[in-house]
């Protein structure tokens, strides 16, 4: 996979590209959701698959029995069988930093064998062991505070996916917080959720997990460094290495940074941030959910590896999710998706999928360094139903914009009662079916009130949301992410368009604080700053 080589015109001059242009130009573009119902009466059994815990509902799109078939003729032509067997290898498939990518091997169980060779892999479960005994002696209370009071609220200080993946998943899985354990996150660079949450935070039972990757993010260290100091203010100084643990990469920092060494966690280079939530990452989410639920959400993710690795194209679910998305993107022209979850636990999980797809697909290099011939990346947005119902449907249902929509559906609640879980199912139900079948009041005499309808979705149903039904979730769109790059031919796993903002905010913040001059060339930059320089 590394050395693959792209013709210029890639993907568009595959076999397979070209066959789904002219379906969609001379039968698909013009379909009726609605009538492939009727002309297949088992459509929905023949589109829909059980994958571990997860259900998956594909029938309303605009994908018959010939679509399926170069849609998988796709997925074989661009490669995609090798490059699946090149990640689990631990080839170095994120080319442009020459590292593997190896998210898997952390949920993978040691006689899986997946990339053992690579150095780092095989004290995975050592480090696991680690955190699970840190994790169990802070629950028990035999590890305390300096004060000696039982540490019960922790503070996970990180951002992008030091901070997603924890936020994200401690609020999915809320309801299996450990009687008294409480989880909290700061991130932004502002400073104002540090200062709201201590308002309310006892120091001598607060623990921050300081989480960074490389421990040299802006945000992350000034939000660190405020904790430190609300710490020694409080506790003193000495208090510090009672009240801080630390997941990173880089053992030279968090030396600096005073860490206790035993409160330390490393991980890999080979992990990426925005799929890190499975390494000492997610340190936060276990010291709250407790060690055994999130083994849990190892082995679900470990669960959907394995379907992932060894189901065939046209019937392995995050492959279908990505070719359906690349259908309704390259061939549809659909410019974003929207991620819709009917339990609210899952608020944060469409900006964790922001970051997944679109820190990952947000490219328009490939591999080889020549610029892609075709989109990538869709937008991806979304926000809890039924709340979204009264605030965007109106534009999926109404609007020019078209949208194609993942509908998350967890069957059984996850804190309220059952009787209000079945109000979300229902209007869950009810709005792929109004996207679908539309309607038209008065026979259509009524422009203003008519729904257009034949809009296409996904439902994606699981029985309950359990750490193992989340991580079986995550790792589909892991999965469904990197399907897509390999079609796209892009890597799916640097970050470089994230860097130039970093360089430049630090450039200009000596003029923000007018110790120097403006030395840039932008001449709305130097206007803003005049007003910014006056204002303050
Ligand atoms: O914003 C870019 C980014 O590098 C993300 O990819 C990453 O998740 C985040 O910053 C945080 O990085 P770190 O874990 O090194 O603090």
């Amino acid at each position: 996979m590394p050395e693959r080589t792209l013709s210029d015109a890639y993907p568009a001059d595959l076999l397979s590209w070209q066959a789904l242009q002219a379906h969609y130009d001379g039968e698909m573009r013009s379909k009726s959701l609605a009538d492939l119902f009727t002309r297949n009466q088992q459509r929905f059994t023949g589109y829909s698959l059980d994958a571990g815990d997860l259900f998956l509902d594909y029938s309303k799109n605009f994908i018959n029995a010939k679509t399926r078939k170069l849609l998988t003729k796709l997925a074989t032509e661009a490669g995609l069988p090798a490059a699946i067997n090149s990640m689990f290898a631990g080839e170095p498939i994120n080319t442009t930093e020459n590292r593997s990518v190896l998210h898997v091997a952390l949920r993978a169980k040691m006689s899986d064998q997946v990339a053992l060779h690579v150095q780092g892999v095989s004290d995975i479960w050592l480090a696991l062991e680690q955190m699970t005994k840190f994790v169990n002696a802070v629950q028990k209370g035999k590890i305390v505070g300096h004060t000696g009071r039982k540490l019960t609220d922790i503070v996970n200080i990180g951002i992008g996916g030091s901070d997603l993946g924890p936020v994200m998943a401690s609020r999915a899985l809320r309801h299996y917080w450990q009687p008294g354990m409480n989880f909290h996150s700061v991130s932004n660079v502002d400073g104002t959720q540090l200062i709201d949450l201590t308002e309310h935070l006892n120091p001598e039972e607060t623990l921050f997990v300081i989480c960074s990757k490389t421990f040299t993010t802006q945000e992350t260290m000034v939000n660190a460094n405020a904790a430190s100091d609300w710490i020694s203010n409080c506790l003193g100084g000495d208090a510090i290495n009672k009240h801080f643990a630390a997941a990173s990469t880089n053992q030279k920092a968090m030396d600096v940074f005073g860490i206790n060494p035993n409160y330390r966690f490393g991980f890999w280079d080979w992990v990426g941030g925005r799929y890190s939530l499975w390494s000492a990452v997610g340190l936060a989410l276990a010291l709250v959910i407790g060690a055994d639920q999130f083994w849990a959400l190892l082995a679900g993710a470990r669960r959907m590896d394995q379907h992932f690795r060894t189901a065939p194209l046209d019937a392995n679910m995050p492959v279908l999710l990505a070719m359906i998305s690349i259908w309704n993107n390259n061939f549809f022209g659909a410019q974003s998706q929207a991620i819709l979850p009917y339990d609210n636990r899952l608020d944060r999980f469409p900006a964790y999928l922001q970051q997944l797809q679109m820190e990952s697909n947000g490219k328009s290099v490939r591999t080889d360094g020549k610029p892609v011939t075709v989109d990538t990346g869709a937008v991806i947005w979304g926000e809890p139903g039924s709340n979204a119902q009264h605030s965007f449907y109106q534009l999926l249902h109404q609007g020019t914009r078209y949208a194609p929509v993942d509908f998350i559906l967890p069957l059984s609640s996850s804190g309220g009662t059952q009787a209000q879980q079945d109000l979300a199912i229902a209007n869950c139900l009810a709005q792929s079916e109004a996207l679908m079948d539309g309607y038209k009041e008065d026979g259509g005499k009524s422009p203003h009130k008519t729904h257009p309808g034949n809009r296409p979705s996904n439902t994606i149903m699981m029985n309950r949301l359990t750490p193992s039904s989340l991580g079986q979730l995550v790792a589909l769109y892991e999965h469904k992410v990197f399907v897509e790059g390999v079609i796209w031919g892009i890597n799916s796993f640097d970050q470089f368009g994230v860097e130039l903002g970093k360089r430049l905010a630090g450039d200009l913040l000596p003029a923000v604080t007018g110790q120097t001059g403006y030395k840039g060339g932008n001449g709305s930059t130097r206007g803003l700053l005049a007003r910014v320089n006056k204002k303050q």
